[in-house]
């Protein structure tokens, strides 16, 4: 059977700043998909991780489809209403357009989608990540594919002797979608000297060398490009599938050990570790630090089992202990140096204008 899987999400307002959004907003979203995606979606799933609300669904419409999307739109334009009604704060934040056009992709809300023929046993990860941006999934993406240091089966699965395909987007190109395919093994390096640029190039979906099955895909919206100023980090959400002819979820979950750094953080605007969390956390120290959570399904027929939180457990504490740390080091310098991004990836405008503002007043001296 072929189905596919889409994940649409959205921060549409949280309680006490860029946190959580409310539990009456998150009723509001369920009963919205629950009521109106009857008849065509097969499951659904509805989580938070901070102050974004993810919609999973699985239905046999393909990808882009407008009546999944608008679906989407619709649950979050319902909940924006609540937000404003409990007057949480960033009401509506990534709804940018007044109007639904036909696909959710260039309005705001991040989506991710797989449409795939389910193997018999059909295993995949969700994840959904929080105070960063897409490139963030950059690095574990490129050492759970390509690296046999990380991913155990390039080496002991025949499954996967063929490599991957990569499909990776210039993001910073705006005015359509700019993007390359290239192969591990055969180009890591190519592969490497792109993904080492988080905001710039993103990876967008990654296929099977050997059966040229879908492996994963990842929302690569920049939320500043369509509204043409800063309305928040483009927190991402992204799909893999995972053992056989991909890597098995130990090795696309290894690489989150390391706790890399990443940009958004506080007003999306610092460098900080992204730290594995719990399905359903909270954001808290510095607007942080950036979390990224996993949610383990299988499907069968487009029916969801139960998500398995694949974070929570004694190992991830200890690496939390330790991303905890790297944050508090990084943090330590405040405002110096690679702690707060550069110029051109600072997104509030306050000291673009000081800069601006200062810049009148230099003097060459004769
Ligand atoms: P099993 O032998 O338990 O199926 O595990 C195989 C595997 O891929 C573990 O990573
Ligand atoms: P979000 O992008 O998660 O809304 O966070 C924005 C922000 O400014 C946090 O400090
Ligand atoms: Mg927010
Ligand atoms: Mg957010």
């Amino acid at each position: 059977m072929k189905i596919t899987i889409s994940v649409i999400k959205a921060d549409i307002g949280s309680i006490g700043g860029h946190i959580k959004p409310s539990e009456s907003l998150l009723e509001t979203v369920t009963d919205y998909i629950s009521e109106y995606g009857k008849g065509f979606l097969k499951d659904f799933y509805i989580s938070f991780t901070g102050d974004d609300i993810a919609i999973l669904m699985t239905h046999t419409l393909g990808k882009g489809n407008e009546k999944i999307h608008k679906l989407a739109w619709e649950a979050f334009k319902a909940g924006t209403l609540v937000a404003k009604n409990q007057g949480l704060y960033g009401a509506g934040q990534d709804l940018l357009k007044d109007s639904f056009s036909g696909n959710i992709k260039g309005m705001g809300p991040a989506v991710a989608e797989i449409e795939t023929e389910e193997r018999p046993n059909e295993p995949f990860l969700f994840f959904a990540a929080d105070k960063t941006e897409p490139g963030a999934y950059n690095l574990p993406l490129y050492l759970g594919f390509t690296d046999p240091m990380y991913c155990a089966g390039l080496l002991l699965s025949p499954d996967m002797t063929k490599g991957f395909k990569f499909t990776i987007m210039d993001v910073a190109h705006t005015k359509g979608d700019k993007i390359i395919h290239l192969n591990s093994p055969e180009d890591i390096y190519d592969i490497a000297a792109l993904l080492r640029d988080n905001d710039r190039f993103v990876v967008e979906s990654i296929y099977s060398r050997n059966s040229g099955e879908q492996a994963a895909a990842v929302s690569t919206t920049r939320l500043h490009n369509i509204a043409g100023k800063y309305t928040g980090k483009d927190d991402p959400v992204m799909l893999i599938r995972v053992q056989k002819n991909f890597p098995a979820t130990g090795e696309i979950l290894g690489p989150y050990s390391i706790g890399h750094l990443v940009g958004g953080f506080m007003r999306g605007s610092h460098t900080g570790p992204l730290m594995p969390v719990k399905l359903n956390s909270t954001i808290s120290y510095f607007d942080g630090p950036p979390v990224v959570s996993c949610a383990a399904f299988c499907v069968h027929n487009g029916k969801l089992t139960e998500p398995v939180d694949a974070f929570d457990h004694p190992y991830w504490d200890f690496v939390r202990d330790k991303v905890s740390q790297k944050a508090y080091d990084i943090r330590r310098q405040g405002f110096s140096g690679p702690a707060m991004l550069p110029y051109s990836e600072l997104e509030y405008g306050g000291i673009v204008e000081i800069l601006k503002r200062l810049e009148k007043k230099f003097k060459v001296r004769k």
